[in-house]
């Protein structure tokens, strides 16, 4: 296991690069299972959700190439057996393979998805999405079992506006018999990404990125080449970064768009912000005022920001109040923010941040995005070096992390962890 060392103060300087959407790239990967020929896809990032992912496929009898950020997958040898256990525990997003195996083959068996577990993640909803498509769903020691002997179209309402229910519909819809309508679908980038791809296998998707998607269903989907979109995340925690090291830098090769949000807010605080056609430039300021930051669903802000942005709120003046809408209590990285002389009281689902210099420590990263916040925060110390265990969390959805960090400035080090 290793931690990072960060002995911060330093304003972040130059330009960084932005890799490939981990949450574009852990479902079109999925996807492309769908087709009866060979897919494509361009600029994955080097992550390990999307190692995993491929491991997975492999496991599958699936043929996988990957050449630097291309990944060709052919799933001409596919089997279809049983995913209860293993790689499939990883990550969360295994659950889209629920949605290609029963499009695939009326079967799948899946073992209940892993990944970042801040809270309780139901999947009730894709369950709901699967059942009114004409499949029986059980629980089988902790695995979800699908099956149907020919699915058709139906018309789905979302109780909860969520990402993975919206794309593992499709992914399952894509295949059924006739024409399904998902209404109170998620809004985000990834899922048109997803709705781009298919459409690109042949699929017929209407409405991707509005609440009401239309798929008509076909017999089969064939091969295509992909480019995925930019990591909205990755670009959007850098820009915090910038802001709250005080810094000057260029997030290139990005969709500004995917960031309203998080650009507005930033001005709001005081950070001056240059938005060109793929990139974004980020002058930190000495002063920020504070705000309330109100994580939604797209295009609100972010809710994979909420963490690294509370880092951030502690270098304003006065008091602010974060709110996360989609999550009851994504908070795991406040515990150790306080360890670091923050200033958060949490109430309910909001974290009430009063403006306050910050200290080095040890810390513990228990997520992807927890992890980045200790990372933004450790930034801000300019006394001591911060220890921050638990790397592989940060691993699974930023790529180049350090490398960017210290081209841009940053005293960052990896150190293996000492056995104890
Ligand atoms: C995706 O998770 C992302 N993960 C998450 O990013 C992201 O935080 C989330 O969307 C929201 O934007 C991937 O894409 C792999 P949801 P997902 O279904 O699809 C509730 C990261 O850091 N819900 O949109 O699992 C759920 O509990 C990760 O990169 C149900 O109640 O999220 C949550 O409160 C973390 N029943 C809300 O909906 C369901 O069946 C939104 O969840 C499904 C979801």
């Amino acid at each position: 296991m290793e931690k990072l060392m960060i002995a911060g103060g330093r304003p972040l300087r130059g330009t960084v690069q932005i890799s490939g959407a981990k949450n574009s790239a852990i479902a079109l990967i999925p996807a492309a299972i769908l087709a009866d020929s060979p897919v494509t896809l361009d600029n994955l990032p080097k992550v390990k959700d999307v190692d995993t992912y491929a491991e997975i496929l492999c496991e599958l009898g699936v043929s996988v190439e990957w050449n630097g950020d291309t990944m060709r997958i052919d799933s001409g040898r596919i089997r279809s057996i049983p995913m209860p256990n293993g790689q499939v525990k990883q990550l969360r997003a295994s659950y889209y393979l629920m949605g290609v195996m029963l499009a695939k083959f009326g079967e799948a068996t899946i073992g209940l998805p892993g990944g970042c577990n801040f809270e309780p993640r139901p999947i009730d909803q894709h369950i709901k999405g699967f059942e009114a498509l004409g499949a029986e769903v059980s629980n089988q020691y902790g695995s979800i079992h699908i099956k149907a002997k020919q699915l058709r179209g139906a018309k789905i309402y979302l109780d909860v506006v969520s990402v993975g229910a919206t794309i593992n519909i499709m992914l399952a819809a894509s295949r059924a018999k006739g024409l399904t309508t998902i209404e109170n679908a998620a809004k985000e980038p990834e899922i048109i990404d997803v709705a781009t791809l298919l459409n690109s296998m042949g699929a017929r998707i209407k409405g991707a990125g509005t609440e009401t998607i239309r798929i008509e269903g076909t017999d089969s989907l064939q091969g295509c080449r992909h480019s995925i979109i930019p990591d909205r995340i990755q670009a959007g925690t850098y820009m915090i970064a910038a802001a709250a090291t005080r810094g000057d830098i260029l997030v290139d090769n990005i969709i500004p768009k995917h960031l309203e949000a998080m650009t507005a807010k930033l001005q709001e605080m005081g950070a001056h912000i240059y938005e060109m056609d793929e990139s974004i430039r980020v002058i930190g300021q000495s002063d920020y005022a504070n705000v309330d930051v109100k994580a939604l669903v797209y295009p609100g802000f972010a809710t994979d920001l909420q963490s690294p942005m509370t880092s951030l709120l502690t270098q304003a003046n006065g008091v602010s109040i974060l709110t996360d809408y989609v999550y009851n209590n994504r908070f795991k990285h406040v515990p150790e923010l306080l360890r670091m002389g923050a200033k958060i009281k949490l109430e309910g689902r909001s974290a009430v941040v009063e403006g306050s210099a910050l200290n080095a420590a040890k810390v513990k990263a228990t997520d992807l995005r927890a992890g980045a916040s200790l990372v933004i925060a450790a930034l801000t110390v300019d006394k001591g070096v911060s220890e921050i265990s638990g790397v592989e969390y940060i691993d699974r959805g930023y790529d180049n992390l350090v490398e960017n960090l210290q081209t841009m400035g940053a005293e960052v080090w990896r150190e293996a962890e000492k056995k104890v």
